[in-house]
This record gives C-alpha cells, structure tokens and sequence, in this order.
C-alpha cells in the first residue's frame, strides 16, 4: 500500500530537544493555524478538554523564575549550577506552549480516560501542524508539571492538569531518529 502525503508527514515527524530550537519560531498567525488543528481533534461531547497556553517572550523570564522555585522545591541545597539549568529548561526554543487538560470527572457519558485521548490528539495535532509550516517541536514534561508551585503559577483548578510543554522551533543540526514501533507489533486480529 503506498504512503499518502499524510501518512509521510506523520512518518516524518521528529522530536528536537529544545536546546536546539532555535528562531525563527512560528508567527502568531501560524500559532493560531496549529491552535485551530488542535481543536479538530476528536472531542467526544465537545468538552474542549485541551487548552493551550503560550509564555510569551516577555513572560519566559518569570517562567524561568518558576522553573528555578519547583527545582528548589524539591531539594533547597540547589547548587548555582543546577538552578541555572532548571531555569534553562524555560528559557529553551523560540515557542513555548503549555497544554493544560481540564478534566470533567463527573461526566456521566464521557469519562476521564476519554478526554485525555482527545487532548492527546490535540496535542498530536499542533505537533503536525507545526512540523507542516517547516519547525520542529518537542513534548517535554517532567515531574515539574506536577509540582504545587507550578500548578499555583498557572491558577489550576483541581480539575485542571498542566500535561506538558510543546516547543516549537527551528531545527539546528541533524534531528535524531527514535526506534519506533512498526504496525506489526501494533496491530493483532481480535480472535473472540
Ligand atoms: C505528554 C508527553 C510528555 C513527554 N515528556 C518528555 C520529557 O519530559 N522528556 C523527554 O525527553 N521526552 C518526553 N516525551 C517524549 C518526547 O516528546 C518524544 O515523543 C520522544 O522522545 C520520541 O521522539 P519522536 O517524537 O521523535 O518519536 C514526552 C511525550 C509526551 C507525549
């Protein structure tokens, strides 16, 4: 069965760390473009369970200063170094995104598990989105996303979950190819 011009872009997507994106990273009209991808993702009882946030260029400073605090959090004897790094990870590639899932538990048709499919495809979404205007980007997490300090940072409900970071960028230097699974290893017949 030959590929179709989606099938490739889907194959040819690749994770970049963000310490190599670089500028320049997607105009606000093309950040609109993949927001507007996100919401066509599958959304069982159009619950819009995935919200992006963008950290503006004037804001990834305070970012890095929340960054640098849940480092602390965890362990206040932080070398320099270390707390350098930690605000570092805010700093990275010209486009930051955060995906907060909002969860309605007590729905009675749609549960949980449901609507963190559908943010994933939203996410899945922005990622080929972006890859589509010529970046690359990279799902980064981290136990940081769960930390009080950071829920508190971004005014989360207890509904709301930060799921992760996209960033988005420019490529430099040679991606890296990850083993993937193929569709033999995916995919078996159900036997009864
Ligand atoms: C929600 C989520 C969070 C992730 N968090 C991290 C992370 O913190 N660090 C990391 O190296 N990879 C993380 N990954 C995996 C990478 O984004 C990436 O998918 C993986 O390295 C495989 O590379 P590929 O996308 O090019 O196949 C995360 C993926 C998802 C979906």
């Amino acid at each position: 069965m030959p590929d179709t011009p989606v099938i490739d872009a889907i194959h040819a997507r690749r994770s970049v760390s963000p310490k190599y994106l670089e500028a320049p990273g997607p105009s606000p009209e093309e950040i609109h473009a993949m927001i507007g991808a996100a919401c066509a993702a599958p959304d069982h009882g159009h619950l819009g369970p995935a919200e992006f946030i963008y950290v503006p260029d004037d804001m990834r400073d305070a970012l890095a200063d929340v960054f640098e605090a849940v480092a602390m959090e965890a362990n206040p004897d932080l070398s320099p170094e270390i707390r350098a790094q930690a605000r570092e990870r805010s700093l990275n590639g010209p486009c930051l995104l955060a995906l907060v899932v909002r969860i309605d538990e007590g729905n009675e048709i749609v549960p949980a598990s449901e609507q963190w499919l559908s943010a994933g495809a939203a996410m899945q979404n922005v990622l080929l989105a972006a890859e589509d205007f010529g970046y690359r980007a990279k799902v980064v997490s981290g136990a940081r996303v769960r930390s009080p300090v950071m829920r508190a940072a971004f005014r989360l409900e207890a509904h709301e979950h930060l799921s992760c970071f996209i960033v988005i960028g420019s490529a430099t230097g040679k991606t890296k190819e990850r083993p993937r699974r193929t569709a033999d290893q995916a995919l078996r017949v159900w036997a009864g």
